[in-house]
């Protein structure tokens, strides 16, 4: 099967109650692990691609990994583009064969986030390639500095509807509570998704798909695997997969997940360095992370998303 858009999978998962896992990839052993899980439980599933990611493993690299995983599989694939940081980067993806480009001008002005959102989205369309764009800031346990400055940070209902008229985007990232990275939440706090704003917003744009990032759970026996090992990461936990759960039956078709991953590889890799000191073999460490990345997309399928056997 080749590449499709996220249109049809994000129709079907808003339908079904379900959310479609958009996982990052830089090299081949992560593509392979979320592609065996995937497979396995025919799942739909996007493979996404950061900038970082780009610069790491050149476009080319990437491109040709996520079309070998095509062509071994007959599920629906998406590529698509993480954070496209303006119109060029999101035209050199569109040009270079993903099938869905995210413009993150989050940070920018209402107007100035209209305007480059919608530019993408004419030079996308016109080339068969869908848009996610972003409303609201997502903030780290770090940035969140006064109550009033966290509530400045969720995405406001109210310009929904406008923003997603004038620019004529696909899907909308939204900031409810998540945030990227390990370290989201202090331990010892009982997180909350705000799920309210979430349902203002579906209210708003009926049948419109909504975009989650920094969906990761943070799972605390792979950061102790870690730390057990020679790590040190600091303590945190992340968004509790319940309210993922909750969110994906409802209007969130797409959830971010890259963290998770990388705490699985780690773990896999300095759990077998440290039992098998002697090894030098690439092979042998890379195969115990990319085992971890599989057990994990498969528990976020099943447990969290619900897009098993919806391919
Ligand atoms: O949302 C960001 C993703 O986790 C990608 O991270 O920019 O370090 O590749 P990156
Ligand atoms: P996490 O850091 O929570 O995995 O979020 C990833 C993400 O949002 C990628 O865009
Ligand atoms: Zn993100």
């Amino acid at each position: 099967m080749a590449l499709v858009t996220s249109k049809e999978m994000f129709e079907k998962a808003y339908n079904g109650g379900y959310a479609i896992g958009a996982f990052n990839v830089n090299n081949m052993e992560i593509v392979q692990g979320i592609m065996e899980a995937a497979d396995e439980l025919r799942s739909p599933v996007i493979l996404q691609a950061s900038a970082g990611a780009r610069k790491y493993a050149k476009p080319a690299y990437l491109k040709h990994l996520v079309e070998a995983a095509v062509e071994l599989t007959d599920i629906p694939v998406v590529l698509h583009l993480d954070h496209g940081a303006d119109f060029e980067t999101c035209k050199d993806c569109i040009d270079g064969g993903f099938t869905s480009v995210m413009i993150d001008y989050s940070g920018h002005e209402f107007e100035e986030n209209i305007q480059e959102s919608k530019r993408v989205a004419e030079y996308a369309h016109e080339r068969g390639v869908v848009v996610e764009a972003e409303l609201g800031t997502l903030a780290g346990i770090e940035d969140a500095v006064s109550v009033e400055a966290e509530k400045a940070m969720y995405t406001d209902p109210d310009q929904v509807e406008e923003f997603v008229k004038r620019t004529g985007v696909d899907s909308l990232a939204i900031a409810i509570g998540t945030s990227h990275g390990a370290y989201k939440f202090k331990p010892g706090t009982d997180p909350k998704l705000r799920l309210d704003i979430l349902a203002e917003v579906a209210r708003r744009l009926p049948g419109f798909p909504i975009v989650l990032h920094g969906s990761s759970s943070v799972p605390q026996e792979y950061v102790k695997i870690i730390n057990e090992n020679g790590g040190a990461l600091k303590d945190a936990i992340g968004v509790p997969e319940d309210q993922l759960r909750e969110a994906a039956r409802g209007a969130v078709c797409k959830i971010n997940i890259d963290s998770d991953l990388r705490l699985g590889m780690t773990a896999g890799i300095r759990q077998h360095m440290a039992a098998y000191p002697d090894h030098f073999d690439p092979r042998q460490y890379l195969a115990d992370g990319r085992t971890n990345v599989k057990a994990i997309v498969a528990h976020k399928i099943v447990d969290v998303l619900g897009s098993d056997h919806k391919a």
